[in-house]
C-alpha cells in the first residue's frame, strides 16, 4: 500500500512538471484575434529566452488559460496586461512605432 502511494505521488509530480514545461514556453504560442489591427501572437519561447519566469506573468497578470483575458485598446497603458512590461523601459512600448511588433495583418 505504501509503495503504491509513493508511486502515485511520483507519477502525479511527473505529470505536473511535464504539463507545466509544455505550457506557454517550450515553443508554445497564444494567439489573440486582435480585431482590425491584426492578430497578435504571444510567443512563450521568446519571452522565456528574455528571462521572464512563469510567475512574472502568472497568476497576477494573466491566468494560465487561453482566452481568459480581454484586452482592449484602452488597456494599452503601462502597468496593464502586456503593458506591465511593454512600457518602454522593461520592453518596447505600446505606441505608434510598435503596433506592428505585436499586431500582424
Ligand atoms: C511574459 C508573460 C508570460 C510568461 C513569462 C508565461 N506566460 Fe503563460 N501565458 C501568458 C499569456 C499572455 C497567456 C494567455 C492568457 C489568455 O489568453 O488569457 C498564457 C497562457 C498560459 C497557459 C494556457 C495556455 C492555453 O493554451 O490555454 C498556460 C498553461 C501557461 N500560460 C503556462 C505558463 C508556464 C508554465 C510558464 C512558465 C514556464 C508561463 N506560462 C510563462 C503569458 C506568460
Ligand atoms: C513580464 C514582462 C512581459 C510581459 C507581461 C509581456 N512581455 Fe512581451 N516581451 C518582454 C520582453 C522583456 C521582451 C524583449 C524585449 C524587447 O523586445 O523590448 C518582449 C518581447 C516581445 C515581442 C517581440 C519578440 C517576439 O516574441 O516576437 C512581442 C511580439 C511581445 N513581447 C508581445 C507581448 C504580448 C502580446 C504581451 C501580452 C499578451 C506581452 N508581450 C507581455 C516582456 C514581457
Ligand atoms: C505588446 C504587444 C502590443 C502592442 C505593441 C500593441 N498591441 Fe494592440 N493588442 C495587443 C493584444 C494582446 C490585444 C488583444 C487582442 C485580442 O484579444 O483579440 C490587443 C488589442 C488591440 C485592440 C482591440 C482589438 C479588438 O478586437 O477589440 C486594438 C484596437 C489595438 N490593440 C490597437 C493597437 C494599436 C493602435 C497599437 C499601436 C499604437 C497597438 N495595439 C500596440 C497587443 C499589443
Amino acid at each position: 500500500m505504501k509503495t503504491i502511494t509513493a508511486i502515485l505521488a511520483v507519477l502525479i509530480a511527473v505529470v505536473f512538471v511535464v504539463g507545466a514545461a509544455m505550457a506557454v514556453p517550450g515553443g508554445k504560442t497564444v494567439e489573440f484575434a486582435g480585431g482590425d489591427q491584426g492578430k497578435v501572437t504571444f510567443d512563450g519561447k521568446t519571452h522565456a529566452d528574455k528571462g521572464n519566469k512563469c510567475n512574472d506573468c502568472h497568476p497576477k497578470i494573466f491566468q494560465m488559460k487561453k482566452g481568459s483575458v480581454k484586452i482592449t485598446k484602452a488597456d494599452h497603458v503601462p502597468g496593464k496586461f502586456c503593458g506591465t512590461c511593454h512600457d518602454g523601459t522593461k520592453a518596447f512600448a505600446q505606441d505608434e512605432a510598435n503596433c506592428t511588433k505585436c499586431h500582424k495583418k
